[in-house]
């Protein structure tokens, strides 16, 4: 496949780079109201929701015509539990935008057969006629979505263990760590890298090795987030922190700084 160099932004903190990345998602939803969004979770993304609310409630934009696919679930977690990212949309975004109810989709992570569940979800993306704009973050082991280094760059929606180190991150949004999921369905690669545009966003020191291994590194499944560079529409926007390990900072015509 083809490598392309994705457009890399950085803005001074995690605020700046929240307010780009949801002026982007605006501006999409502006140009164009009936869009495919798909929708991350983990805490660099509520800052971005919160300013969509706040964008939704000023009047200056709806998600009425919107539908949209979550990334990925955890396996064994019901919707209502709040470790759920099903919680997590709809306190975060869904409970507070005008979004039309059955439009926002996230995989069921209690289906009882976790692979028909999958098929289920490929085919409902593909029936709505993909994904328009993909929102990413990164984790510390350059995870996107779950998918957990190692992940085939061929991989498509699908049941995965989680690494150690993505159930001790995600500790926090548990009761005790043990109580944390070990399995998760998630977008495979493949899938992700379908998507038409693709805006990852990164901030904090924790990520900056994950955004180097991606974007300097080989491109290779030990660094799940390094198969963006074979998409070419895809746009990073980090903050100081989690850009101080690139190798390169923006300086040529596809990087650029603010
Ligand atoms: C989570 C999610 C990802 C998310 C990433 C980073 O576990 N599955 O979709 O992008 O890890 O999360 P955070 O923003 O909390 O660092």
């Amino acid at each position: 496949m083809r490598q392309h160099a994705p457009q890399i932004e950085i803005a001074g903190n995690a605020t700046a780079v929240a307010e780009r990345a949801a002026a982007r998602v605006v501006a999409r939803l502006r140009d164009r109201h009936a869009v495919t969004l798909g929708f991350a979770t983990g805490a660099t993304m509520r800052p971005v929701y919160a300013r969509l609310v706040a964008a939704t409630r000023g009047g200056d934009v709806s998600f009425r015509a919107v539908s949209s696919f979550n990334l990925d679930e955890y396996v064994g977690v019901a919707p209502q539990s709040p470790g759920s990212f099903h919680a997590y949309m709809q306190e975060h975004l869904f409970g507070h935008v005008d979004m039309e109810a059955g439009r926002a989709r996230i995989p069921d992570g209690m289906a009882g057969d976790i692979a028909a569940e999958a098929a289920r979800y490929e085919a409902l993306i593909a029936a709505a006629g993909g994904i328009d704009l993909l929102l990413l973050g990164i984790g510390a082991n350059g995870h996107v979505g779950f998918n957990e280094p190692g992940s085939d760059f061929e991989s498509r929606t699908r049941e995965i263990r989680l690494d150690e180190a993505t159930r001790l991150a995600n500790a926090r949004n548990f009761s005790y760590p043990a109580s944390v999921p070990e399995r998760a369905i998630t977008m495979g690669i493949a899938t992700i890298l379908e998507a038409r545009s693709i805006l990852l966003i990164a901030t904090g020191p924790e990520k900056a090795a994950a955004v180097a291994a991606a974007i300097d590194g080989p491109i290779a499944p030990p660094c799940p987030a390094s198969a963006l560079r074979l998409h070419d529409n895809v746009h990073i926007l980090c903050d100081e922190a989690a850009a101080a390990a690139l190798a390169n900072r923006p300086h040529n015509n596809n990087r650029r700084t603010a």
